[in-house]
Parts: C-alpha cells; sequence; structure tokens
C-alpha cells in the first residue's frame, strides 16, 4: 500500500481491538529495517527492540492474565508515567481522553470494574498476533528516551504503510517483570513500552481521540 505521509499520520490511531490475521515476518522486518533510519542524538540509535508473536506472545498474554485475574500488584515503577500531579492544560486533556475512550465502550465515568476490565485487554495485546517491546540503557538520559520516541512513531507510521494498526503501550511497563520473563533481555535494559501490532479489528467501536487546538500547541514567532 502507497500512503502519502499525511495520511500515514492521520490514520494512525491507537488501535484497541485486532483481528487474528497473521502478520508476516518479512513484513514486520521490512518495517524495523525502515525504521532503523530514524534520527538519534550522535545517531546512538538507542533503542532495543523485540518482536514476540506465536507461542511466546501466547505465553507472555497468559502470564499476564494469571496476574491480573490473581489481582497482582504492579512491579515497581522503573519511571514514571505521568508527573504525580498533572496540570492544567494535561489534566484537562486526559481527563477528555478517558471521557472518549471509555464513553465509546459505553462504559459510565464511575464504573470501576468495566474500566478496569478494559484496562486488562492492554495485556491481552487487545488480540494483536504481534507484538514491540521496546528498552532502553539504564544509563541513557533524556534525549535517547526522546529518540525512542521517533523511532516508535516511525514504526506506528509505516506500519500503517503496510495496511496494519498498532497501539503503543506503557502498561506493559507495570508487568515488566512478567515481560522479563518470556524476553530476557539483558541485565541494564529498561522498558519502556510495548506496542500491540496487527489488523483491525473493525468491529469494535471507538471515538477519534481528539487534538488540541494548533494555538495552543504552537507559537509562530514571525517577521
Ligand atoms: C508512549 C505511549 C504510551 C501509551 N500507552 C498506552 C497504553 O498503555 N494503553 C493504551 O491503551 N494506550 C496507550 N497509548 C495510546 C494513547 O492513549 C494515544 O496515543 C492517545 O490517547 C492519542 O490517541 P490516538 O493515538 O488514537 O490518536 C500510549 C501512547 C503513547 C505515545
Amino acid at each position: 500500500m502507497i500512503l502519502d505521509v499525511y495520511e500515514a499520520v492521520t490514520s494512525r490511531r491507537a488501535v484497541r481491538g485486532f483481528d487474528d490475521r497473521p502478520v508476516p515476518r518479512e513484513v514486520l522486518e521490512r518495517v524495523l529495517s525502515a525504521a532503523a533510519w530514524s534520527p538519534s542524538g550522535s545517531n546512538l540509535q538507542p533503542w532495543h527492540a523485540y518482536v514476540l508473536t506465536g507461542e511466546p506472545l501466547a505465553e507472555l498474554k497468559k502470564r499476564a492474565g494469571e496476574r491480573v485475574a490473581a489481582g497482582d500488584p504492579w512491579d515497581e515503577r522503573e519511571y514514571e508515567m505521568y508527573p504525580s500531579a498533572l496540570k492544567s492544560p494535561y489534566h484537562e486533556r486526559r481527563s477528555a481522553f478517558g471521557k472518549e475512550r471509555y464513553s465509546a465502550l459505553g462504559i459510565t465515568r464511575d464504573d470501576w470494574e468495566s474500566r478496569q476490565r478494559a484496562a486488562s485487554a492492554n495485556w491481552q495485546c487487545f488480540g494483536a498476533p504481534a507484538a514491540l517491546f521496546c528498552y532502553i540503557d539504564r544509563d541513557m538520559g533524556r534525549p535517547q528516551w526522546a529518540d525512542l520516541g521517533m523511532f516508535l512513531q516511525s514504526v506506528m507510521l509505516l506500519l500503517r504503510a503496510e495496511g496494519l494498526h498498532s497501539c503503543p503501550q506503557m502498561a506493559w511497563s507495570v508487568y515488566r517483570k512478567t515481560v522479563a520473563e518470556v524476553l530476557t533481555p539483558p541485565d541494564g535494559l529498561v522498558l519502556f513500552c510495548g506496542m500491540s501490532i496487527g489488523f483491525e479489528d473493525v468491529t469494535v467501536d471507538y471515538i477519534r481521540t481528539g487534538r488540541a487546538p494548533l494555538d495552543e500547541t504552537v507559537t509562530f514567532v514571525e517577521g
């Protein structure tokens, strides 16, 4: 599929329902080979990506599912996902996102059980047949974490060019020990996030997540 860059960017969204069509290994290799051209400060290329399909992914989902069912507490954090007190306008944007996400599923604000159930689909990769886990060396700094973001966005856009969708997932960081049991990464790597990859299940309802108006996030300084 040939996609214009604008189309790739605007058609990418966090898809939270995949069907079981497998993702061919050669497609994943093509995407990851191209994503390797992502920029990084001094070309450090600080991303360490693991791709899981088939039996190992099924095993990971099984182990994560068992933890969820047992009410197992999350692993201690290796990084904070968000500042503890989100100030304006971030707080309002997060609330708006939660509202959109759960109302698309018909879940009300105070229905915590249904919210928890929807959230736990993270650890089943929303049904996706492939997943990527992105690690970074513990001693890397903030600029290198930003490099990971660029790499991951390249992956997600290239997946669009292959007719595939994705969902980046920090949620996996709270079950990082379970991920490590299956992937056995070397010591010294920190799991930033997972990413579900596959073909969209078009029967799953969603509301397209909005964006702040341009003048809230961009300032033109003109002569
Ligand atoms: C680094 C990162 C981590 C994310 N973690 C999760 C996650 O754990 N679970 C999830 O369902 N969505 C996750 N998302 C998806 C965001 O909620 C989503 O990108 C955002 O709400 C904007 O919506 P859109 O991507 O559909 O346009 C994550 C996105 C990013 C960039």
